[in-house]
């Protein structure tokens, strides 16, 4: 059986994992590695829902080849056409000519942009649309923008199982492993589900929401997403932090201390701040060096954390550079409905404080700014103790509320 592992009655999962990826989308560091999930259903009809990255397209299609024996491939379900899903297609076709590929308009569309030569195995579906291959009768479901505009969602009706596309998905190599209950996900998962969700999703929050509304009409018995473990149970789990990821409420009260510094006096200021935090009671406080923090990471504890403390030095008359670039990324992510409080630092003229309070007032949404703030020339003092003090208090105070 090599790496397939069976996912219920009639069905194989036949993806595979890329360890040696850095950067997803060239751009999230992947330390876990990533999988790429394809299903492969053995019916009257076979039928693969969605296939894989081309990094990995000699492993899966010998998994493929493994679970069809001598039969043919039928059709390919593709509910989101991605490269990293839709590399592999056209080596598909290469192999079984006679492949059927059950896919959206906008989907259909998107191939023929990639140049993805599948003229003549289109079998174009709509929401609602059922299409029945012996034991198991599928329907499909339009989840535009959850990632992409032509994502779409397959259920089949016969089991409960729902194909998800990239929602429901994590960063992280299975190794072997599949079932979210053959892992300790709240513990060695989470982490990655929701750098992978905020950062790659999170800007689309309200389509999220709709999907969503559409999933509980459905009584489902197992998600199958394209990244990361297949759920069987602890629905709710999953569901309320997606719930909570897309209407952009924190997961937890709790302060997460942002910093840039050039000679480590803003860095100080921050440790000094968090000493004084756990000092008056609150321990639940995080503080990431921004500089040296993929902003990925950033924006997933975003996510996580109710009240965030900014800190950095003015750079010639603007915002330290990192920290701008958190900040757009916190815009471009469409981040809201946070508190924030501000330390700024500066030799001759410091006003990073202001510009981050203007930035995030201007530029994002439903963002609070508390108005106890640090202001630092060069380095804190004795005499900024008592301002140290009173945002320490009312950070305290805030996240009791
Ligand atoms: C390239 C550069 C530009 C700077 N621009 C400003 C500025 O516009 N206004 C200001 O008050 N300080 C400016 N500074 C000084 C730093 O903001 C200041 O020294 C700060 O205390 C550094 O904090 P740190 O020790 O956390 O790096 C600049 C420093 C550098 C290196
Ligand atoms: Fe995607
Ligand atoms: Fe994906």
């Amino acid at each position: 059986m090599y790496t397939v592992r069976k996912v219920a009655e009639d069905l194989y999962w036949v993806g595979g994992n890329d360890v040696r990826l850095a950067l997803f989308e060239n751009m999230h560091p992947i330390p876990r590695g990533v999988s790429y999930n394809s299903y492969l259903l053995i019916d009257e009809k076979t039928v693969l829902f969605d296939a894989v990255d081309w990094a990995i397209t000699q492993d899966f299609i010998r998994n493929v080849e493994m679970v069809l024996g001598d039969r043919e491939l039928d059709y390919l379900v593709v509910n989101h056409m991605e490269p990293d899903h839709c590399g592999s297609i056209e080596e598909l076709i290469l192999r079984y000519p006679k492949l059927k590929i059950i896919s959206s308009e906008k989907s259909f569309m998107l191939m023929h942009q990639f140049n993805y030569h599948v003229d003549g195995h289109e079998d174009q579906v709509e929401e609602g649309d059922t299409r029945n291959f012996g034991k198991h009768t599928v329907t499909f479901v339009a989840a535009p923008m959850v990632h992409w505009p032509e994502v779409m969602m397959t259920y089949d009706i016969t089991t409960g199982t729902l194909f998800s596309a990239d929602a429901f998905g994590s960063f992280g190599a299975l190794h072997g492993a599949l079932f979210n209950d053959e892992m300790n996900f709240d513990r060695d998962w989470i982490d990655d589900a929701r750098r992978y969700y905020t950062n790659i999703v999170g800007k689309y929050g309200p389509f999220v929401q709709s999907a969503l509304k559409k999933a509980a009409t459905i009584d489902i018995k197992m998600i199958c997403p394209l990244h990361g473990p297949v759920w069987r149970n602890d629905f709710g789990y999953l569901l309320d932090k997606y719930d909570k990821w897309s209407r952009y409420e924190p997961e937890e009260k709790g302060v997460l201390i942002i910093y840039g510094s050039m000679y480590g006096n803003t860095e100080y200021a921050a440790e000094s701040l968090a000493s004084l935090l756990h000092d008056k009671g609150m321990h639940n406080v995080r503080v990431y060096d921004v500089s040296s923090t993929d902003v990925s990471y950033l924006i997933a504890e975003t996510f996580k954390y109710s009240h965030i403390v900014l800190a950095c030095p003015t750079f010639n008359l603007g915002i330290y550079p990192p920290m701008k670039n958190y900040l757009n990324d916190m815009k471009a992510l469409n981040v809201q409905n946070r508190t924030f409080a501000l330390i700024e630092n500066g030799s001759w003229a410091p006003q990073s404080g202001t510009l981050m309070s203007e930035y995030l007032d201007e530029e994002l949404k439903m963002m609070n700014i508390m108005d106890e703030t640090l202001s630092i020339n060069s380095a804190i003092t004795d005499l900024d103790v008592p301002d140290l003090n009173s945002l320490v208090d009312a950070l305290i105070e805030a996240t009791k509320e």
